[in-house]
């Protein structure tokens, strides 16, 4: 009898401290988070936008919006300070409309910002972002995430960053005519480039004199390398975890995660059950295990969090949309991160990047644009005229490449 109270006491007094701790650690990543942005690489809700909505956004209201891992009360409670946004197009409008559809995605952006002035303030630099944090609202920026985007032209690049547009993530999951994506690592795809081609080279120096970053997420593990050697500036990863703990293809491996502390870069963890645990089902622990095995390897001035939040269709129990945020930071606090490695990898270390990326930027204002076309050979497909090509052919719409375009484009569909 007494034996049985004192059991049930113990365990009373234990449940009360597991869940006093838990409050405490909840509250301290909260006061954490009002001391330094939380800056998340990748969100796909202005796909979203598109896919349910065909970007009528008069039509929505980002209140109320229930059906996607983002909206503003969420965003609010996971303390959400600053969001890449993707301009995302599929890969099937390559050497179709995907320009078009781009900047389709790039006005939608703008438009949700401009649309509630209250929690959104647009933002194309680091000093943006801290100054948006300074005034509690959430920082909106883009980033462009497949190369097919700018269709092998550094005009189009250099329009888009004068939209706006801040990261470009050099491919989806589909080759460009100038890099490979990460779908050769698996076998599903051949090597075109083996890496980058020499206008792939061409577009990363042409970014690191405008100031985009360069976001290798979704290429192969050869051009993650070629990149990590050609760039003037550090590189990110937008939304990619670690390979050591789930050996999946969209994932850094332990050698390029040492490169890309060499570099000063960042790898910002993505919460895709699929790259989380390699399975279909994952929790917030099997996400943190992605911190605490890069942290390991490289420590924590190279982590950053890119959630990938409604471009995937699986994400980890217990971090459900962006309103959980602050319950991954409190189990990074419960592992016994730091606060200093909690800052840095909440925003600190991205703003470091930025602003490494402006500095290269400014040393590099001499230097003049990139007016060297890709080679008309290089990007013969039947949507393409060769205006201005000394050496045109004057067939675009009978090309052969056309067939194989077309297989490829299926096969990616069907993948
Ligand atoms: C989601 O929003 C729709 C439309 O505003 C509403 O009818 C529905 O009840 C909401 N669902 C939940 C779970 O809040
Ligand atoms: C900032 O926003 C959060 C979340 O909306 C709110 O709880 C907090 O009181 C705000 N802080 C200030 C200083 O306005
Ligand atoms: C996550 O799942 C693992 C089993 O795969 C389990 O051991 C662990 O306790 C779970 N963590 C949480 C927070 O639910
Ligand atoms: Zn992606």
């Amino acid at each position: 009898m007494t034996m049985k109270l004192i059991k049930t006491v113990c365990l009373v007094l234990w449940a009360l401290t597991v869940h006093s701790t838990a409050n405490e650690l909840k509250e301290r990543a909260l006061r954490l988070m009002a001391e330094a942005p939380l800056i998340d690489g990748h969100n796909d809700l202005p796909w979203q936008l598109r896919n349910t909505f065909n970007n009528q956004l008069n039509a929505v209201d980002l209140y109320m919006l229930n059906s996607t891992h983002t909206n503003i009360p969420k965003i609010k409670e996971g303390r959400l300070s600053a969001q890449f946004w993707a301009a995302y197009v599929p890969c099937d409008t390559q050497y179709n409309d995907a320009v078009r559809q781009t900047l389709e995605q790039i006005d939608v952006i703008h438009r949700m910002c401009q649309k509630y002035p209250d929690v959104f303030t647009f933002a194309t630099s680091s000093q943006d972002i801290e100054d948006t944090f300074a005034q509690n609202k959430t920082a909106c920026l883009i980033g462009v995430e497949g190369g097919h985007s700018i269709d092998s032209s550094l005009a189009t690049l250099r329009t888009m960053y004068q939209l706006g547009v801040r990261y470009l993530t050099l491919t989806h999951s589909c080759n460009t005519p100038w890099v490979d994506n990460w779908l050769v690592d698996t076998g599903s795809e051949p090597a075109v480039h083996n890496g980058l081609s020499d206008f792939g080279k061409q577009v990363i120096l042409e970014m690191n004199r405008i100031g985009m970053l360069v976001d290798l997420a979704h290429v192969s593990v050869k051009v993650m390398k070629q990149v990590l050697e050609i760039s003037k500036a550090p590189v990110i990863f937008s939304h990619s975890s670690a390979y050591s703990i789930c050996p999946h293809k969209r994932n850094v491996p332990d050698d390029v995660l040492l490169e890309v502390k060499n570099k000063n870069g960042i790898v910002m963890i993505n919460f895709y059950n699929d790259y989380v645990t390699c399975q279909r089902t994952a929790n917030i622990s099997h996400v943190a295990d992605h911190f605490d095995h890069i942290k390991k390897v490289a420590g924590s001035s190279i982590i950053g969090f890119g959630g990938d939040y409604d471009g995937v269709p699986r994400v980890p129990v217990g971090l459900e949309d962006v309103s959980k945020y602050p319950d991954l930071v409190a189990e990074l606090l419960r592992r016994g991160w730091t606060d200093e490695d909690i800052t840095k990898a909440l925003g600190r270390n991205l703003l470091r990047v930025f602003k490494e990326v402006e500095r290269v930027r400014d040393s590099l204002k001499d230097l003049k644009p990139d007016d060297i076309p890709i080679p008309l050979k290089e990007v013969q497909n039947p949507c393409r005229t060769d205006y201005g090509y000394p050496d045109k052919t004057n067939s675009a719409c009978t090309h052969s490449l056309y067939p194989l375009v077309l297989v490829l484009t299926l096969l990616n569909k069907l993948l």
